[in-house]
């Protein structure tokens, strides 16, 4: 008898060598365009599709998921977050969802410290100013940021990602704050002299620089709200590399527009991939296109995370990053 590959239907251009492994183990559908698909596209990838490989550009919501058709059994995302996907929707379908944690730690980690660094030390307006020909020369008043070492760093989300941050940064001179859900185990809480607050309103008004480090889930959602935000102190530097949703974007805006915080970097938006026109108006802003973890080899590890989940749930196994699993 012989047997069909499974169709396995991948939304965008991943690296050549994990497409090429692709073509080799399944009947793969490749997206050389690399647009990203329309509603219309997903719902009918979904409908035709046996497995489908999808990044955070697709929104699988629920209308999608109940229109998928009869062979649809894996979602195996490409990325670590999986807000892109109504996974309750997924779970009442039967359906599995995978990801790829641990691969993109340590490059979101070091995209993190960069923000970090090009905030507090406004890098992007020293850069922009020799650019247009503005500078004039050395000054002493010339640029003043802000020292690192000896400032304290609240670290929101201490998993995989915040654990690594909290280590670069202790390079930097920096003190650790966190504020989790659990508390961190006690040898990691020592190792990185790590000091743990229940209270996130108690921390975020003590610390000198924020970074989100959380997964965006219905819980985290605008953690950082307008009235939390206002906790910050004038001198406040927040760096966000996790997901736009987690702090209210427009009540961001509005206390860097009027000075009351003094700079953010940002990787990630709250309706991306549009950039809300008012944090474009402001120069000491650091913003990037959601690229914390954008390296060659970072990929790549995602692609065979993918491709390992894919291979072992046709072999009939269990994938090993199952985020949820059919019921
Ligand atoms: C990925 C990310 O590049 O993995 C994640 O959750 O945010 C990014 O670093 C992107 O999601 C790929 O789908």
């Amino acid at each position: 008898m012989v047997r069909h590959k499974p169709l396995v239907v991948i939304t965008r251009k991943l690296p050549e060598l994990i497409e090429t492994r692709m073509m080799e183990l399944f009947d793969a559908r490749l997206n050389a365009e690399d647009a990203p698909l329309s509603e219309v596209e997903l719902i009918a990838a979904f409908q035709e599709a046996d497995i489908v490989v999808p990044t955070v550009t697709d929104r699988i919501d629920r209308a999608v998921i109940e229109n998928a058709g009869p062979n649809l059994k894996l979602i195996a995302s490409f990325g670590t977050g999986v807000d892109h996907i109504d996974l309750d929707a997924a779970k009442e379908g039967g359906l599995v969802v995978t990801n790829t944690p641990g691969v993109l730690t340590e490059d979101t980690a070091d995209m993190t410290m960069a923000l970090i660094l090009a905030s507090a030390r406004r890098l992007i307006e020293g850069a922009v100013m020799i650019r247009e020909g503005r500078w004039k020369g050395w000054a002493p008043t010339l640029l003043l940021g802000q020292r690192l070492w000896g400032k304290r760093l609240g670290i929101i989300g201490m998993g995989r990602i915040g654990q690594a941050v909290a280590r670069r940064a202790r390079g930097f001179g920096l003190s650790i704050h966190y504020h989790n859900r659990h508390r961190v185990h006690p040898e990691i809480e020592a190792e990185l002299e790590a000091t743990y607050w229940d209270s996130l309103d108690q921390m975020i008004a003590r610390v000198d620089i924020v970074s989100v480090n959380c997964p965006h889930t219905p819980a985290t959602f605008h953690l950082l709200s307008a009235r939390r935000l206002k906790l910050l102190q004038p001198h406040a530097v927040i760096v966000n590399t996790a997901r736009g949703e987690i702090i209210d974007q427009a009540a961001l805006v509005e206390l860097l527009r009027e000075g009351k915080i003094a700079s953010a970097g940002l990787d990630v938006y709250e309706h991306e991939p549009k950039v809300d026109g008012e944090l474009l108006k402001l120069g000491n802003l650091v913003l990037l296109p959601h690229v914390a973890s954008a390296t060659v080899e970072g990929r790549i590890a995602m692609g065979e995370r993918v491709l390992v989940n894919v291979k072992t749930f046709v072999d009939g196994h269990t994938p090993p990053d199952r985020v949820i699993e059919a019921p």
